[in-house]
C-alpha cells in the first residue's frame, strides 16, 4: 500500500466536523478524498469550514462511495442506526473501518461487524474516544499498576440538563429516538461504562436501573448501574440527561490510596495512604496520539489499534446487560468473549 491512506468521511454532522475531520487533517497519513451525506448542505458546510477538503468527491449514498474506487478506508459518523449496515457493506468492498461509537446496538450485529472485517482482512476499529484521551490513560495506567494498591471499587457520575440534540447538535433529533438507537445508555455509557473497565478490567454481573424522564422521549435519559468485577471487585455508574446543575467525576479506590478526575478542567489527584494528607496532582499530561492517527498507523501497518472491534463489541456488552437488568429486575450475566485479548 501507498503511505497515505484515502478516507471517505460518511456522516459529515457535529462529530465530523468537531472531530474526525481536525483528527485525519493532523495526522500526516490520511487525506479525505470523499464526502458522503444524505444531506448535501452538510457536505457544503464541511468543505467552507475546511478548505482541505476543497477537491473531496462528494456522494449521498454510501453505498456507492464504497464502489467508487477513491477511498481506502471509510470513517462512520452517521446516527447509531447506520453503523451496522454501513461497516458490513464497507468491509464488503474491502475497506477499513472507523466506526463511530457504540458500534452497533445488539451483540449479534457486533458480532457481524467483527466477523466482517476479519474475513476482508481489514481494520475495524470503533471510535471509543476516552482510550485516546491522556487523562483517562493516565488515570487507568495509574490505577492499574500499582498506585493505590488493588483497586476494589470505582464509581463514575456523568450527568447533565439537557439532551444532545439540543445543545450538541441542535436539531439532531435521531439522539432521542429508539428508532436511531439513540438514547443516554449507547450514548455516554459506552464510554463511562468503558472507562471503568480501564480500571477494574472486564465485569461479571450487573444491576441496572433505566429510567426515562422526560416524555418526549422514548430512551433511557437517566441511568443507574452496580458492576462486580471480574477481580471481585465493584463498581457504580450514574447518568443522567435531566439533573440540574449537572456533575461528573470518575473515582478509583485501591487497598492503599484513591484516584479522583473531574470531566472538565481539574486534573487527576492521585491520595496515597501513609504519603501525607495532600494528593498529588498531574496537571500536564502527555498528549497521545488520536484515533485517526493510530487507525491510519494500524491501516499501514505500523501500529495496531487501541480500540479494535472486539474491543466496542465489550463496552457494547457491558451497556446491553444494563438494560437487560433493568428490564427483568434482576443481576445479570455481562456477555464474555472468552479467548479474546483483554485490551
Ligand atoms: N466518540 C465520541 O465521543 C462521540 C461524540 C459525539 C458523537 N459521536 C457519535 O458520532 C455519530 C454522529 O454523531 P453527530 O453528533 O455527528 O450527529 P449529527 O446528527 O450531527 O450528524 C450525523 C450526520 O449523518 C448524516 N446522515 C444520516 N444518515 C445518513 C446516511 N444514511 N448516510 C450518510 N449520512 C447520513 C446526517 O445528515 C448528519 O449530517 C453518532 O454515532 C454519535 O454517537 C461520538
Amino acid at each position: 500500500m501507498a503511505d497515505t491512506v484515502r478516507i471517505g468521511l460518511v456522516g459529515c454532522g457535529k462529530i465530523a466536523e468537531a472531530d474526525h475531520i481536525p483528527g485525519y487533517l493532523g495526522t500526516g497519513t490520511c487525506t479525505i478524498t470523499a464526502l458522503c451525506d444524505i444531506r448535501p448542505e452538510r457536505m457544503e458546510a464541511v468543505k467552507r469550514m475546511f478548505p482541505a477538503l476543497q477537491d473531496a468527491a462528494c456522494f449521498t449514498d454510501s453505498a456507492q462511495l464504497f464502489a467508487s474506487g477513491l477511498v481506502d478506508a471509510v470513517t462512520v459518523c452517521t446516527p447509531n442506526d447506520c453503523h451496522a449496515p454501513q461497516t458490513l457493506a464497507a468491509c464488503a468492498a474491502g475497506l477499513h473501518v472507523l466506526c463511530e461509537k457504540p458500534m452497533a446496538a445488539s451483540l449479534a450485529d457486533a458480532t457481524a461487524m467483527v466477523e466482517a472485517a476479519r474475513r476482508a482482512a481489514v481494520v475495524l476499529q470503533i471510535n471509543q474516544t476516552l482510550r485516546y484521551n491522556a487523562q483517562y490513560q493516565t488515570f487507568a495506567d495509574l490505577a492499574r499498576s500499582g498506585a493505590i494498591g488493588e483497586p476494589f471499587h470505582v464509581r463514575c457520575i456523568r450527568g447533565g440538563n439537557g439532551t444532545p440534540n439540543v445543545g450538541w447538535s441542535p436539531g439532531a433529533d435521531w439522539f432521542v429516538q429508539k428508532a436511531h438507537n439513540g438514547g443516554l445508555l449507547l450514548d455516554i455509557g459506552i464510554h463511562m461504562a468503558d472507562a471503568m473497565r480501564m480500571v477494574m478490567g472486564d465485569a461479571d454481573t450487573v444491576a441496572g436501573l433505566v429510567d426515562t424522564r422526560l416524555t418526549h422521549i422514548d430512551v433511557p435519559d437517566n441511568v443507574s448501574a452496580l458492576y462486580r468485577y471480574r477481580n471481585g471487585g465493584t463498581g457504580v455508574l450514574e447518568l443522567s440527561w435531566t439533573m440540574p446543575g449537572g456533575a461528573g467525576y470518575l473515582e478509583a479506590y485501591g487497598t492503599a490510596g484513591r484516584l479522583r478526575m473531574g470531566f472538565t478542567a481539574q486534573p487527576i489527584e492521585l491520595w496515597q495512604e501513609g504519603k501525607g494528607d495532600q494528593p498529588v496532582s498531574f496537571p500536564e499530561l502527555q498528549p497521545r496520539d488520536n484515533s485517526q492517527t493510530v487507525f491510519g498507523a494500524a491501516i499501514l501497518g505500523r501500529g495496531r489499534s487501541l480500540t479494535p472491534g472486539e474491543y466496542g463489541r465489550r463496552a457494547l456488552a457491558l451497556c446491553l446487560a444494563v438494560e437487560a437488568s433493568s428490564r427483568i429486575g434482576t443481576f445479570v450475566k455481562v456477555e464474555h468473549f472468552d479467548g479474546e485479548e483483554d485490551i
